[in-house]
């Protein structure tokens, strides 16, 4: 057996406090499995006074998270803290200066100032574990970086935040309201106070800046993720999926095209059957497609202590056994920025549903709009008809452009006989 790894924790919350649990309870595991203890022996969160349910009296505790990084003792700094910036940001710049590495569950930070930290790391001889900071429980960092080396990555996406998969899950389960099912998630801790980074897609978009520039070899490009979330799908947009064979889910999709990397999480209306659909509820999936492999599917727990503990553990036993992988997959000099595919660009299936009055020639009216922009129809469907009550069509569109759509759609609600903005949602061809 070697000597002990010493380990430092910055933050110990939800995270945290799950990861000196579980380095507790599977501690003799871990030691046989990396040759060495995996010994916790300083630590630094905000209230001391607070109970973490685990023993701290054996462990220095610092008020000043930074302190950890100084600490001759301390070979590897664990930081559970969060936020893209600030003390999460300055105490990875010092513990890498340091040239100590880092184990982080920050997709945020990463997203963000990936780039820069792992040349960083690099420079120091240090790296960067980060398998918690995507999609939680499931091995996908270790699965892109490591497993899947030998195979070009066509596309990788995935359903990577529960709390927006339980909202719609529930919402088709139950015909309820998006606002009645959040506010129920909230009140069963599903969903922050705060819910607008999970909703509104930011969460997501994290996750996917990462998992591209894994797949992809690039530095991490956040702001060019193009972002939509999940505010505005309807129970009625739902059913009339489940109708056509179809389930919504808010992917993150990234994808090298000859518009350069797409990057783009929405939510999507994905065939019913396929491996994705069916997960539901607060599960995570991700899929990679390789040139070797084709499609390969991971699923589990995306978040909870639990789970994100299991993954920042595995990066400290990593760490133990002397892995020190670069970040993204390559050097941080062979990472290659790939220029941002533009939305207008995409080019795929569309649903959307209109609200009509239903008069003669309205259908006559939006075919024209469509095929002006070259849109061509799948599939209408009409299923009530009320003489000047507002009734929903509902449209299937084949392959086409971003751009023609919208072009299209911005027409069509400007007909008299459509009451209200159209509701779009892309389908994702798998
Ligand atoms: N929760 C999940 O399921 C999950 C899943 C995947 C990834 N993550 C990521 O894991 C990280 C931690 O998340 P979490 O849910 O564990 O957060 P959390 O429960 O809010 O815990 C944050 C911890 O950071 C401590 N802290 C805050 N400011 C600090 C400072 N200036 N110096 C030292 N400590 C400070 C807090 O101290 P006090 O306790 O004293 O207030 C708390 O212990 C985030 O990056 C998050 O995105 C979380």
């Amino acid at each position: 057996m070697g000597e002990p790894l010493r380990i430092g924790i910055a933050g110990l919350g939800t995270v945290g406090a799950a990861v000196l649990k579980l380095l507790e309870h599977n501690g003799a595991l871990l030691a046989a499995r990396a040759g060495r203890s995996l010994q916790v022996v300083a630590v630094s969160a905000r209230d001391r006074a607070r109970d973490r349910g685990v023993a701290l009296h054996e462990v220095r505790w610092y008020d000043d998270a930074l302190a950890l990084a100084a600490d001759p003792e301390v070979e590897l700094v664990v930081e559970l803290i969060g936020g893209a910036d600030g003390v999460a940001l300055e105490l990875c710049r010092a513990t890498l200066g340091a040239g100590k590495s880092v184990v982080t569950a920050n997709k945020a930070l990463l997203a963000h100032h990936g780039a820069e930290l792992a040349a960083l790391a690099e420079a120091n001889g240090a790296t960067i574990g980060f398998e918690a900071a995507v999609a939680g429980g499931i091995p996908i960092v270790k699965t892109l970086r490591e497993a899947l080396a030998g195979n070009r990555i066509s596309r990788v996406y995935g359903i990577l935040n529960g709390t927006c998969n339980y909202i719609l899950t529930t919402m088709r389960e139950t015909g309820r309201s998006f606002d009645a099912v959040l506010a129920e998630a909230q009140e069963l801790g599903y969903a922050e106070a705060d819910p607008s980074f999970d909703i509104d897609g930011i969460d997501t978009a994290h996750k996917l800046a990462l998992l591209a520039a894994l797949a992809f070899g690039c530095p991490p490009n956040f702001a060019s993720v193009y972002t939509e979330g999940i505010r505005h799908v309807s129970p009625l947009d739902i059913a009339f999926a489940s109708e056509m064979g179809y389930r919504i889910k808010l992917l993150g999709v990234a994808r090298v095209t000859d518009h350069g990397l797409e990057q783009r999480v929405h939510p999507s209306m994905v065939r019913i059957g396929t491996p994705i659909s069916q997960v539901d509820g607060v599960f995570n999936a991700v899929v990679a497609e390789g040139d070797q492999v084709d499609g390969t599917l991971y699923s589990g727990r995306g978040a909870g202590g639990g789970p994100t503990a299991s993954a920042v553990v595995a990066d400290i036993a990593d760490f133990a056994k002397g892995a020190r992988p670069p970040v993204f997959t390559v050097p941080s000099a062979a990472l290659r920025a790939l220029p941002a595919a533009p939305m207008e660009h995409h080019y795929g299936a569309y649903y959307f549903r209109l609200m009509v009055l239903d008069k003669p020639g309205v259908l006559a009216d939006v075919a024209a709009c469509l095929r002006d922009h070259e849109v061509s129809i799948e599939s209408v469907i009409q299923r009530s008809r009320s003489l000047h009550e507002p009734v929903p069509i509902v449209f299937t569109a084949h392959e086409t452009t971003e751009a023609n759509m919208t072009g299209a759609l911005a027409r069509i609600a400007r007909l008299e006989a459509v009451l209200e903005p159209p509701r779009m949602i892309r389908i994702e061809t798998l």
